[in-house]
């Protein structure tokens, strides 16, 4: 009996403090949002004039609405940094005090809350974590806590140049004094940080700042503290740059490379020969590009619709998002078709939409979610299937995906190398009456018109599974 009431209880805290690997992270999509421009905590609409400064977006709001992210399919979302900030620093990567929650957000109870109902829902929480810097504070360190003295820190000095290591890794970025990691009494303060938070809030994933601005060995002993998943930013184009930390030290990276191809082959209209080198370099030098975080824009970035305007060419860069190889990322607004530029008017309220679930990318969104699901897309490989100019194709598994960046035309390709059966009948997923049957000559032919999105699988998955999930 008594063993019996123990090892319930043993049960009860096991199962509060999960920790969720990578491989368990593959399997997930992620809703980027930025805490104070998500929802507020009665739903009113906050005081948004200035996109500098706080809007008035808290935990709880989050908390009320995590239904609307459910409701595209989304089982992870990303959230804000928590620490109090000074200032304006809404976004909240300028740490005060790095013990306290940040007051405009809500309170330890609120954020709790939010990550205990997440779960309820089968959602993981995902924290933005910063280690590389502070507040904006210059040399008032004692304003900081816990990193309180001069000696916490790197002698002060401003990036200049970008391409150089020791600069990025020793001098601050826009003036944010920038912690010196080397000091042991710094290094495990900073451990004992993460450590702390993820299992004061029960986070399942971290999302990690600045990640070239410190040494790389520091990475694996914080990765480690954190003991759940993590992906670093390195805002960075190059397959080899971002190589150097998504192999080392950090369980990933997000997907820079990945974001730059997109705007250039469906913005820019570059050559779809960039998806296939993308694919073919990452494979060669990421260990693991199955885990990298993929993402078409972000808070950093101008929205992909503020770019080209067009929503089908939005929509084909969103299919490569969610079905080629990594873990796809979504930026809040993207589903309201937001099209704000760069910072800050990328950051815009959400609650401005009034979290329509009706429009055409929400909807959009939620099939790629749920035939990502159903097909178990990230344990299949991914094999080039087709590759022009302006025309691209890649089957996982039993699932073929056709792009063109071609909005202007109509494009048609006859495969040949494809992973169905002479005879079988294939279906178009997003248009369950578009059926083709492969030729006795193994030929599928495909046509897309004016850059639409075409995704193939057998009639008979679609007719047993999808048409439920999808609600046509
Ligand atoms: C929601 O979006 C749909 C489709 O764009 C639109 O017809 C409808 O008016 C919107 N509803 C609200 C409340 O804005
Ligand atoms: C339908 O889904 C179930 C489980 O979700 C799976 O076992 C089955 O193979 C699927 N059927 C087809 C035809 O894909």
């Amino acid at each position: 009996m008594k063993t019996g009431i123990s090892l319930a209880i043993f049960m009860l805290l096991a199962s509060t403090s999960i920790q969720h690997s990578k491989e368990e992270w593959k399997s997930r999509s992620i809703y980027q949002l930025l805490t104070d421009r998500f929802q507020t905590d009665d739903g009113s609409a906050g005081s948004c004039d200035n996109l500098r400064k706080y809007c008035g977006g808290t935990w709880k709001g989050i908390e009320s609405k995590l239904d609307y992210i459910k409701g595209m399919g989304f089982d992870a979302i990303w959230i804000s940094p928590i620490p109090e900030n000074n200032g304006d620093n809404y976004h909240g990567y300028a740490a005060l005090n790095w013990y306290k929650s940040n007051p405009h957000f809500g309170d330890d109870h609120s954020l709790q809350s939010l990550v205990n109902t997440a779960h309820s829902k089968g959602m993981w929480v995902m924290l933005d974590v910063v280690a590389n810097h502070v507040a904006q504070i210059d040399m008032a360190f004692d304003q900081v806590y816990p990193f309180n003295d001069a000696s916490h820190y790197h002698d002060k000095c401003e990036i200049s140049h970008w391409d150089n290591p020791q600069e990025v890794e020793y001098c601050r970025m826009a003036n944010l004094p920038d912690l010196n990691q080397d000091n042991p009494w710094v290094r495990s303060q900073l451990l004992q940080w993460v450590k702390w938070a993820v299992s004061k809030f029960n986070f399942d994933g971290i999302r990690v700042d600045t990640v070239p601005h410190v040494k790389n060995q520091f990475w694996k002993e914080y990765a480690q503290a954190a003991g759940i998943f993590s992906i670093g930013e390195a805002s960075n184009g190059q397959v080899s740059f971002i190589a150097q930390y998504a192999n080392s030290g950090l369980d990933s990276t997000l997907n820079y490379p990945l974001y730059y191809v997109l705007r250039d082959v469906f913005n820019f209209k570059y050559s779809m020969y960039g998806l296939k080198t993308l694919v073919d370099t990452e494979q060669k030098l990421i260990n693991d590009p199955y885990a990298l975080g993929n993402f078409i824009d972000n808070h950093d970035t101008a929205r992909f619709l503020s770019v080209s305007h067009s929503q089908t060419l939005l929509k084909a860069a969103l299919a490569f998002n969610f079905l080629s190889p990594g873990i796809p990322i979504l930026y809040y607004g993207t589903e309201q078709a937001f099209s704000g530029e760069n910072d800050p008017f990328c950051r815009e309220p959400l609650w401005i939409s009034k979290f329509n679930t009706t429009t055409d990318l929400y909807k959009y969104i939620g099939k790629l979610n749920a035939l990502r699901k159903q097909f178990q897309i990230w344990m299949k490989p991914h094999v080039e299937r087709w590759i022009d100019d302006k025309f691209y194709a890649f089957s996982r598994g039993d699932v073929l995906v056709a792009l063109s960046n071609d909005d202007t035309g109509i494009q048609t390709r006859l495969i040949t190398y494809h992973p169905f059966k002479a005879g079988a009948k294939v279906c178009n997923i997003l248009w369950p009456t578009d059926c083709v049957v492969i030729t006795s000559d193994n030929k599928l032919q495909v046509t897309l018109n004016y850059a639409e999105v075409k995704i193939f699988t057998l009639q008979s998955a679609i007719v047993d599974n999808l048409s439920l999930t999808l609600e046509y």
